[in-house]
């Protein structure tokens, strides 16, 4: 939150508002604010009645903080609500993705019966395989249609999944089969990336032989290429395609796990983030369908996210598949087959609501407008944004290259722990400011507080907190109570803290900070900083590591990190750079790819305050050249200046 970032967001003063004839239309309108404000668990259960349940609930919400349950005794299947009812309402026909596979021609349209055929298929798959309602199954597969099947087929039976992200590290995967208690493996023998097969499976076979939790690893054949086979694996094709296509699902209690998905802290150890199955349906539906105005018979949405994060599970499988909207599913990278790829995918299909992040906006304004130029891109009519604050110039490049100056952007701010969209505009009633996601959605409660947890009111800047439960919220850390409460809930009492700094504007709109604490934002992937650290610490050579995110003009932030090494790597420019290679190596090793630092430098000291407190705001001023802040606490003063004298004939990746 720096002074200069805070003073250019109080001369925006550029505003848009909705769309005449979208506002004319639109699916929410401005008295739900009112609504909502006036009876939040009404407002709840009203859209909890959106969803098809088995059993009413009881009581909308049980809260004892900082444990929440929602519709209470209320009994539903969220496979069933994604499928089943529409396929029952005749809409079975209707394509629930049109999935694209990387290779070019590579296309496969599924129908929503056709979705509830495999989805049925696998659950009988998954019960022969010995899963039962209450277990967890670890996800780890490319964006194939198979990936959307194996967490509906998981839902469907009861079963919780743990989606890893396919960038992840075999270490990765250990530390969150391992926590999970994770009894089946579903991955691929590799997806396609950059042109290439790209495999898989060599990091599952890794990681299992140290679980033995899993008792079988089930794997899709998807590129075909050479795979070794251990005792229990088994191939997705030959236990699947051979079950039933109907399945009876039974009714689960709306508090039933639906999913873990591990996501970083401050801390080293990654957490394994619970969300429950009827508020989270109820609130992911909502959002998607008031956020994007979802028209299901007309609209093409496509979520660019990876069912690897939070998004991809909230906004490309369970949020469309609930309100019934046909959706693209791409598996490949922005630039594979030509760096229009993106822009022909929306020409081809006449996408009408399009959901990326700030990283990708700001990677396709480095490459030009011609691109999308060159395509008709004149079906847009809603632009989202997520997963980092989105900066006014790409917002309004956005806005015009992209949305042809025609299309609402729905800047959503929220978290894997909120599950679902919790500040967002609505694109048929906020106005909005470039930059800003305005402000908390109906049935939403945002305080901007100061260090004493005092609101500030709707004027000036602080900490995020969130001061009423949500339907979406967390339920809890996997096995880790204590870690929950001291997280998120003790910082300010009764108030959940989401690690973000906000100000509220002299409109009273709110704009997101970033984050506040040891987290990192990296092209819009939460990496903690400790994480990276104990990567690096875990290097033979390395004595200490400390590592910062420094601001990056492409994904938002980056990884730079100082480390000291034990004896002494060779002096020549060489060596060094051979060396911070290997290092960045082992992060990905021990990580995965994602966490890889842009910049390591190597220092013969870290700066420390006299109790031994690394003082990583002078590193962060060091990476991204600031001039220095206070050095008075600092026990070696000479330090910094070493450093910055490094910091320019340091090694730092392309
Ligand atoms: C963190 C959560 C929500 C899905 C993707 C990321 C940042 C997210 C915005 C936004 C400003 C944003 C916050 C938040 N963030 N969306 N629209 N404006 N910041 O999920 O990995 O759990 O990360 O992403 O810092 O705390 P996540």
């Amino acid at each position: 939150m720096s002074e200069t970032s805070l003073s250019a967001l109080s001369s925006e003063s550029r505003r848009f508002e909705p769309p005449a004839d979208l506002a004319a239309t639109a699916n929410v309108t401005a008295e739900v604010y009112e609504r909502a404000a006036v009876d939040r668990l009404g407002f709840w259960a009203e859209q909890a009645h959106r969803l098809r349940w088995d059993r009413p609930w009881d009581e909308v919400l049980d809260w004892q903080p900082p444990f929440a349950k929602w519709f209470v005794g209320g009994q539903l299947n969220a496979s069933v609500n994604c499928l089943d009812r529409h396929v029952a309402a005749g809409l079975g026909d209707r394509v629930a993705y049109h999935w694209v596979g990387e290779p070019e021609g590579d296309r496969r349209d599924i129908t929503y019966a056709e979705l509830l055929a495999e989805v049925s298929k696998a659950a009988h798959a998954l019960t022969e395989l010995g899963v039962e309602a209450g277990d967890r199954v670890c996800i780890y597969l490319p964006m194939i249609p198979e990936a959307a099947i194996a967490m509906l087929a998981c839902a469907r039976i009861g079963a919780a999944h743990s989606v890893v992200f396919g960038g992840f590290s075999a270490q990765a995967l250990v530390d969150r089969i391992t926590d999970a208690d994770a009894k089946l493996v579903i991955t691929a023998d590799g997806g396609y990336r950059r042109g290439a097969p790209s495999a898989l499976k060599p990091a599952v076979d890794e990681a299992v032989a140290q679980c033995p939790s899993v008792r079988n690893v089930l794997v899709v054949r998807r590129t075909g290429q050479e795979v070794t086979w251990g005792e229990r694996d088994l191939w997705w094709h030959d236990v699947v395609d051979r079950q039933p296509d109907t399945h009876q699902a039974q009714a689960f209690d709306s508090e039933q796990p639906l999913f873990l998905l591990y996501t970083s802290g401050t801390t080293g150890r990654p957490k394994g983030i619970l969300h429950t199955t009827g508020g989270f349906l109820t609130q992911v539906a909502w959002t998607h369908w008031a956020v994007f105005d979802l028209k299901p018979e007309s609209d093409v949405y496509w979520c660019t996210a990876d069912v690897g994060w939070v998004t991809g599970h909230s906004y490309a499988v369970y949020g469309p598949l609930a309100n019934g909207a046909t959706s693209v599913l791409y598996e490949g990278t922005p630039d594979a087959g030509g760096k229009d790829r993106w822009w022909s995918i929306v020409e081809e299909f006449a996408v009408t609501l399009l959901y990326t992040a700030p990283t990708a906006i700001r990677t396709f304004m480095k490459w030009g407008d011609e691109l999308p130029n060159s395509h008709d891109l004149s079906s847009l009519r809603v632009l989202g944004s997520v997963g980092e604050p989105i900066n006014p110039e790409a917002w309004i490049w956005y806005r015009d290259v992209i949305g042809g100056g025609r299309c609402p952007i729905v800047d959503t701010w929220w978290q894997t722990e909120t599950g679902a969209m919790m500040i967002s505009p609505l694109p048929g009633v906020t106005s909005s400011k470039p930059g800003s996601a305005m402000g908390p959605l109906p049935g939403i409660s945002v305080d901007v507080v100061d260090n004493d947890g005092t609101s500030v009111g709707e004027l000036g800047g602080g900490y995020l907190t969130l001061d009423e439960p949500w339907p979406a919220m967390l339920r809890g850390i996997w096995n880790d109570d204590e870690r929950f409460r001291e997280t998120y809930w003790s910082k300010f009492a009764g108030r959940y803290f989401a690690g973000d700094g906000a100000k509220w504007d002299d409109d009273h709109v709110l704009w997101l900070l970033g984050r506040v604490d040891d987290v990192m934002n990296v092209s819009g992937h939460r990496i903690s900083t400790t994480e990276v650290e104990s990567a690096l610490v875990s290097h033979p050579m390395v004595a200490e590591a400390a590592v910062v995110g420094a601001t990056d003009a492409t994904t938002g932030q980056a990884i730079v990190a100082f480390v000291t090494v034990k004896g002494s790597v060779a002096d020549d420019v060489s060596a060094g750079e051979a060396f911070a290679k290997e290092l960045r190596d082992h992060v990905a090793k021990e990580i995965g790819p994602i966490a890889k630092p842009r910049q390591i430098l190597i220092t013969p000291e870290l700066p420390k305050t006299r109790s031994g407190k690394i003082m990583r705001r002078l590193l962060r001023d060091v990476a991204e050249h600031r001039e220095l802040g206070d050095v008075t606490t600092l026990a070696d003063p000479t330090v910094v200046n070493a450093i910055n004298a490094k910091m320019g004939s340091s090694s730092s990746e392309d």
